[in-house]
């Protein structure tokens, strides 16, 4: 079967704290974050169409600034949207008629290795829609205002859901024009709101995204010691 890629780069990066510097556009280690997230998607025989979501105000910017990259990479531009969930639409909305399934890749998810992206697209080969995720090891708490502790929820059962997210292209277009008022963080939890049943696929805690400037010393450590 054939996959396309959408790679949403458009949010603002207000949790990184650095106004001038959005986290998919910096250097990690000698390539760009985003070159990270998607080259290795590019590298498969079956991806046959990739789209990367960027802010509608950055896109000559971009293309500018990553002349060199864009010269060897086959990717369409797509200006994005308000929401996460906003981007992926407006790129969803460009994916040819001819692709079976569609992976959705966090820009800010530069670690991701080629093991990872097989077994996700292998699940969702088998069972329609599959995400990588991690079981959580630490007690969750819920918390007030105050950060008064106010429930503890049992971990058993809860995993932490991380990309690719990758599911059967007529089942997210479905899910997505079902969206209505939904406040999704993933496209998981469309197709859950559309009754569709998605595969969890154990990951590692290496396939972090970037959200702080923590995170992304992490991932500056630990990029080299991944294979790829
Ligand atoms: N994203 C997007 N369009 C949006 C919001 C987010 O394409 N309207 C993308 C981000 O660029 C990122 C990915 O979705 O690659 C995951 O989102 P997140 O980590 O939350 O990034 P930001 O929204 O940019 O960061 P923050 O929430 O801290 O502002
Ligand atoms: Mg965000």
């Amino acid at each position: 079967p054939s996959f396309a890629v959408i790679l949403p780069a458009a949010g603002s990066s207000s949790r990184f704290g650095d106004p001038r510097r959005k986290k998919p556009f910096i250097d990690l280690k000698g390539r760009p974050v985003w070159v990270r997230s998607l080259e290795l998607f590019l590298s498969r025989d079956d991806v046959k169409q990739a789209l990367i979501v960027l802010p509608p105000d950055e896109i000559e910017w971009f293309k500018e600034k990553f002349r060199a990259n864009l010269a060897f990479m086959n990717v369409e531009i797509v200006a994005g949207g308000k929401e996460r969930a906003d981007s992926v639409q407006n790129a969803l909305a460009r994916v040819r008629s001819d692709i079976d399934f569609v992976a959705v890749h966090d820009a800010a998810r530069p670690m991701i290795v080629k093991k990872w992206i097989e077994d996700v697209f292998a699940a969702a080969i088998r069972d329609g829609a599959a995400i990588p995720a991690l079981p959580i090891s630490s007690t969750v708490k819920k918390v007030d205002r105050d950060r008064k502790i106010v429930e503890t929820i049992p971990r058993d059962g809860l995993w932490a859901a991380q990309t690719p997210q990758v599911a059967r292209r007529d089942w997210l277009l479905d899910a997505f024009g079902k969206r209505g008022t939904l406040a999704a963080t993933d496209e998981a939890q469309l197709l859950e709101n559309a009754g569709r049943g998605v595969t969890i696929v154990e990951c590692s805690p290496l396939n972090l995204k970037i959200t702080t400037q923590e995170d992304f010393k992490m991932a500056e450590a630990l990029v080299d010691m991944l294979p790829r």
